[in-house]
């Protein structure tokens, strides 16, 4: 199958290097020309285990390749992904300017039946929209009057990869949805999935639509619930960590998705959120269940702020160390982590802040000002009256932490995602502090 991708971002990279693996021939396309000089030149532009490598392979075996033309790209491919960024608008409806502008591109150039499918985390009706802007824009000789002369269709086929281990979900996926209004593009996506041999949900593009925005609002209400459980749990001597193995193990529940911190942030799971919360809106709905699990989430990051003040005392001239700002380990992506707004939380009341990631330094670096980059985490501790951990990393559990206790001016931890050991480390003569394992408040 020939398929392009339109927008090489995280989804967009990871799909067209997938589907290249799985045997189809992929264009990918990008408006920026340093992204798609360096994609040329074999190099990823982010950081997402065995992406780079495999995109290598693919290139090599000519399955895959790189533009910054729109109409290249259509000349060239019958299925065409938009897999381009929706980025939230003050109201928290997204903004689908890019899809727009693709949409019309890729009329302008069609010369032949397309397949257009919606990859994005889109509004349930954009299908409607593109499918509209498609027919405005075709060219005259495509029309007769009303009639389109031209053969395409719409179709939603959302995405469900997880940063850091997006290669891995794209190969294994629980399922794949197709939201078709056509046999034809029915058929095709099939195609495209049968090498996955995983269950298909097809149904029409709403329901396909509203799927993506129900998992993952699912997901984050999962992620708070067990927050606010945590909370429970410190003021009653509770375990969160047994609380989530004691539900997890009910099939009906699960494990997934209750472990509790500081929050959830990313570049989908905040914005989802609002966008579900604004379609509900849009449509005469109150999603009060969903505007509850945003507060928790925004709520669960001034709470270890304050529990950091109050086991500190002062948080002001006081040195603060910190391991993780990437959202979420194994990936470089800084995007709405709850690090950052806890290290401006804490530079706002005026600490000092030494920080240490293994991979998100760089994106670090353009967006916080006045904090001290480290080269290591045995760097990020020196001197400092305490240490958080806000990702967590592998590599923070293989710490030497008799190294960490000498360089630390207090040995203070505050464990914002549960991940240290505790009992060690309070052996060792650290003060531990984590989210909801009964001994914080
Ligand atoms: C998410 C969805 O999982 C994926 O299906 C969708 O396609 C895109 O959005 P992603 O944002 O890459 O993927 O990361 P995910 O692993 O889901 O984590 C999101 C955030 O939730 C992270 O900040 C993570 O730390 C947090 N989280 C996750 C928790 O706080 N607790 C949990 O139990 C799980």
């Amino acid at each position: 199958m020939n398929i392009a991708i339109i927008g090489s971002g995280y989804v967009g990279l990871v799909t067209g290097v997938c589907l290249a693996h799985i045997g189809h021939h992929v264009i990918c396309v990008d408006n920026n020309p340093q992204k798609i000089k360096k994609l040329k030149g074999g190099q990823v532009p982010i950081y997402e285990p065995g992406l780079q490598e495999l995109m290598r392979a693919c290139v090599k075996k000519k399955r895959l390749k790189f533009t910054g033309s729109i109409k290249e790209a259509c000349q060239q491919s019958s299925v065409i992904f938009l897999a381009l960024p929706t980025p939230p608008k003050s109201n928290g409806d997204a903004d689908l300017t890019y899809i727009e502008n693709a949409s019309r591109e890729i009329a302008l150039n069609m010369d032949s039946y397309k397949l257009i499918v919606e990859k994005s985390t889109v509004p349930a009706q954009t299908g409607k929209k593109i499918q509209r802007t498609i027919q405005l824009n075709l060219p005259r000789k495509f029309k007769k009057g009303n009639k389109i002369l031209l053969g395409f269709d719409v179709a939603s086929n959302p995405e469900f990869l997880k940063e850091g281990s997006a290669v891995h979900d794209f190969m294994n996926p629980d399922r794949v949805v197709l939201g078709v209004e056509s046999k034809k593009a029915e058929k095709i996506l099939r195609e495209i999935y049968k090498p996955l041999k995983t269950k298909m949900v097809v149904t029409n593009i709403a329901s396909s639509e509203i799927i993506k925005h129900a998992s993952n609002s699912f997901l984050t209400t999962k992620i708070s619930f067990i927050n606010a459980v945590a909370q429970i749990c410190d003021r009653v001597g509770a375990d969160v960590l047994k609380v989530a193995e004691g539900m997890g193990l009910d099939k009906r529940i699960g494990r997934q998705f209750l472990d509790a911190g500081i929050g959830y942030g990313g570049s989908c799971f905040p914005k989802d959120v609002d966008s579900f919360i604004h379609l509900g809106e849009k449509n005469g709905y109150d999603f009060a269940l969903l505007k509850e699990v945003r507060r928790i989430n925004d709520w669960q990051r001034r709470w270890f702020v304050r529990l950091i003040e109050e086991k500190l005392w002062n948080i002001k001239d006081k040195t603060i160390g910190v391991w993780g700002i990437a959202f979420k380990p194994n990936t470089d992506d800084i995007r709405n982590a709850a690090a950052i707004e806890i290290v401006r939380m804490l530079q706002a009341e005026r600490a000092r802040v030494r920080l240490y990631d293994p991979k998100a330094m760089d994106n670090a670096r353009h967006v916080l000002k006045g904090v001290t980059f480290c080269d290591d985490p045995y760097a990020a501790t020196q001197g400092c009256d305490c240490l958080l951990l806000l990702t967590e990393w592998q590599e923070f559990k293989d710490v030497d932490f008799i190294q960490v206790h000498e360089a630390m001016r207090q040995a203070v931890i505050f464990d914002g995602r549960n991940f240290l050991d505790a009992e060690h480390l309070r052996r060792m003569g650290f003060e531990y502090f984590a989210i909801g394992r009964g001994r914080s408040v």
